[in-house]
C-alpha cells in the first residue's frame, strides 16, 4: 500500500469516527460535550490536526490530493461541531427556562385593585371636614424656607427649626422639602380672603428613619380664620372630627405645648382607640394617644401677611395621616404602609 493510500484510509477512518462520536454525543448533549469533541478532533493534538503531520511523509506529487481531502474533512468536522453547538445551546436554554415556574397564561389572582390605606384614610378625613364646611387646599412639597419657617414665625436660629430635620434641595439653602403641611397656611392666606376654613393633606419630609418614623410621611393641616374665633371653636371642631372617625364615646384633651406659629399652642390627645381609656400596650398604659398639635394662630403670622391681627383671629391644627390610619385600621408597623406588599394592600377596599 502506498503512503497516499495509507493516509486516505486514515482520513476515512477519522471521518467515520467523528460521525459515530457526534451521533452518540446527542444522548447527553451539552456545551461541554461539544467542546470536548472539538479538542479531540481540532485541538493542537487532535486527530485532524495530526493528519497534517502524516502529510509530511508524502511525496510532492501526492501532497495536494491528500491535502484537499484533509481540508474537506476539517470543514466537515467544523460544520458538524457548529450544528451540535446550536443544539446544545438550545437545550441549555430550555433547561434554564424550565426552572422558572411562571405560566404567563394563568389569570391573575387579584383582578380588583384596592385603595392604599393612606389614600383611604385621607378620603375619609376630607369627607368629614367637608361636612364641617372646610375647603380642600393643595400646596407645594418643595417650598421656600419663607413658607415653611419664616412666615410661620420660626425665628432665624430658633431651635424649633432644628427639631424638624430638614432636607435641603441641593445648594439652595432657601429651598427645602416641606417639613410639615403648615406651609399651606401661608400659601392659602396669601391667596384667599378671610373668612377661611381650609384643610390640606399632603406628603411631608424629615431626615428621620426608625420604627415609628419614615423620611416621607403624610400630614393634614387645617385652619380657620374669621372674626371672633375662640379656642372653644377649635376644640369643638377637632373633637367632632375625631368622634366621626373613631366613635362618639372617645374624648380629647389638650396639653400646653410650643409651636412658633400658634399662641397658645397645645398638643392634643385622643382616648386610646383600643382600650377606650383603660390603659393598654398601645397607649403605654396612659389611656391616651398623641394625635397632633394645634393652637390659636399667632398674631405675628397675620401681621407678616399684612392682615390685621386685631380684626381677625383663627386656629390651626395638624396631625399625621399615617398615624391615624394605623390606629383606625389596627396596623402594627408604620413601615407596612410604604412597603408596597400586595397581600397587605389587597385587604383594603376599593372605596372608602
Ligand atoms: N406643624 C406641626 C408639626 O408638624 C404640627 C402643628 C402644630 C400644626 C400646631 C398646627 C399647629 O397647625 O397649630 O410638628
Amino acid at each position: 500500500m502506498s503512503q497516499l493510500e495509507i493516509c486516505l484510509k486514515q482520513i476515512e477512518a477519522i471521518k467515520g469516527q467523528f460521525q459515530a462520536d457526534s451521533a452518540s454525543s446527542k444522548a447527553q448533549l451539552s456545551i461541554k460535550v461539544v467542546e470536548d469533541l472539538r479538542i479531540k478532533y481540532l485541538g493542537r493534538k487532535g486527530l485532524v490536526t495530526s493528519l497534517m503531520e502524516s502529510l509530511k511523509t508524502l511525496s510532492k506529487e501526492e501532497k495536494p490530493a491528500a491535502g484537499k481531502v484533509i481540508n474537506e474533512l476539517r470543514q466537515g468536522v467544523e460544520a458538524g461541531l457548529e450544528s451540535l453547538k446550536v443544539e446544545a445551546d438550545a437545550s441549555a436554554l430550555d433547561a434554564s427556562l424550565s426552572q422558572y415556574k411562571l405560566d404567563i397564561s394563568l389569570p391573575t389572582q387579584n383582578l380588583q385593585g384596592s385603595l392604599h390605606p393612606v389614600t383611604l384614610m385621607r378620603r375619609v378625613m376630607l369627607t368629614e371636614f367637608r361636612k364641617l364646611g372646610f375647603t380642600v387646599y393643595d400646596g407645594p412639597e418643595i417650598d421656600l424656607d419663607f413658607y415653611n419657617f419664616e412666615a410661620l414665625n420660626f425665628k432665624e436660629d430658633h431651635p424649633a427649626r432644628d427639631m424638624q430635620d430638614t432636607f435641603f434641595v441641593a445648594d439652595r439653602v432657601a429651598t427645602i422639602l416641606r417639613t410639615h403641611t403648615s406651609n399651606i397656611q401661608i400659601h392659602a392666606m396669601m391667596h384667599e380672603k378671610a373668612p377661611m376654613r381650609v384643610v390640606a393633606p399632603g406628603r411631608t419630609y424629615r431626615c428621620d428613619s426608625d420604627i415609628t418614623h419614615t423620611p416621607m410621611f403624610h400630614q393634614i393641616e387645617g385652619f380657620v380664620v374669621d372674626k371672633n374665633i375662640s379656642m372653644g371653636d377649635m376644640k369643638g371642631i377637632v373633637d367632632r372630627f375625631l368622634k366621626q372617625i373613631f366613635g362618639q364615646d372617645l374624648s380629647i384633651r389638650l396639653r400646653p405645648s410650643f409651636f412658633p406659629f400658634v399662641e397658645p399652642g397645645a398638643e392634643f390627645d385622643l382616648q386610646c382607640v383600643k382600650c377606650r381609656g383603660a390603659g393598654c400596650r398601645i397607649c403605654k398604659a396612659t389611656g391616651w394617644l398623641e394625635i397632633g398639635g394645634l393652637g390659636m394662630i399667632h398674631p405675628n403670622v397675620f401681621e407678616k401677611l399684612g392682615m390685621d391681627s386685631e380684626e381677625y383671629t383663627g386656629f390651626a391644627f395638624g396631625f399625621g395621616i399615617d398615624r391615624i390610619a394605623m390606629l383606625r385600621y389596627g396596623l402594627a408597623d408604620l413601615r407596612q404602609l410604604f412597603e408596597g406588599d400586595q397581600q397587605f394592600l389587597s385587604q383594603f377596599p376599593i372605596q372608602p
